[in-house]
């Protein structure tokens, strides 16, 4: 792809993410990694933090920094490539005692983050948005400390080509087909990723990553039964196929 027309993809995005911020507030964050998915309580991925320098890609509003904060997490430095989320993260994380480094940015580039600085580098329903994968990965390789931790959680690829209308399940897309496509959820052009679960494994391999788990449990709690089918998340879908997924690796 041209770098202009990626940096095209970017800039729509940027604007459709601050339009869409304040419904996003705290949505996807720690210890939720995700719909349907265990929490960080249950799974206990990231062990213990504290004393730990952890960077956040696709931070948000911060909510999820606050946990690694609470945690006892030495530093705390977070990406995101919306300037409202990286204000209200920054108003958030305004109280805390650990030191804090926000910057607004695509995380297909590097704005100034340190490199070999990191023992966790993780991202929250967030990576799935770059428009460049392999550059990302590479990114974020390089500013972990060898040895250190790279997790993150994002959707299902099965779940945008999967649809619910009414008790039927149809697949619509076929899981075969990647690249660059509108999110099919959002009225403003919001360009994403497809790839496939074996798209995620081999470039996180070819990044230099060690992968340590992968993780496609469903959690279906009673109170979230909820049927809607124009959901996009519905309970439905995800007794059928995982709407979502989390990989922990680390850099060799
Ligand atoms: C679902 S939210 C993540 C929420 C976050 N985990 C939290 O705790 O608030 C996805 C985030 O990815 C950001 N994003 C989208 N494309 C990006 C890109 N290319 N680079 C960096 N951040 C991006 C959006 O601005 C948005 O804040």
């Amino acid at each position: 792809m041209l770098e202009s027309d990626q940096e095209e993809y970017i800039l729509s995005n940027k604007k459709s993410w601050d339009d869409a911020a304040p419904r996003f507030f705290g949505r996807s964050s720690l210890p939720v990694y995700g719909p349907f998915l265990p929490t960080e309580e249950e799974l206990d991925l990231f062990g213990d933090v504290s004393g730990k320098k952890v960077l956040e890609v696709g931070c948000g509003s911060g909510h999820s920094l606050k946990y690694m904060a609470s945690n006892g997490a030495s530093e705390l430095w977070g990406i995101d490539l919306s300037d409202i989320q990286i204000e209200t993260a920054r108003v958030l994380l305004s109280d805390s005692h650990t030191k804090v480094n926000l910057f607004q940015g695509p995380m297909e580039k590097n704005p100034g983050i340190p490199i070999e600085h990191f023992d966790i580098v993780y991202s929250i329903y967030a990576i799935g948005w770059t428009v460049d994968l392999g550059q990302t990965l590479q990114n974020l390789y390089s500013y972990l400390k060898p040895g250190g931790t790279f997790i993150f959680s994002w959707e299902h690829p099965l779940h945008s080509r999967i649809s619910q209308n009414g008790e039927q399940i149809v697949i619509h897309k076929s899981y075969h087909d990647e690249g660059l496509q509108q999110c099919e959820p959002w009225d403003s052009p919001a360009i994403m990723n497809q790839l496939k679960i074996s798209t995620y494994i081999n470039e996180l391999i070819q990044a230099g990553f060690q992968l340590e788990k992968v993780v496609e449990d469903v959690v279906i709690q009673e109170e979230i039964k909820s049927g809607d089918p124009a959901v996009w998340y519905t309970h439905k879908k995800a007794s059928l196929v995982p709407p979502a997924f989390i990989i922990k690796c680390t850099k060799k």
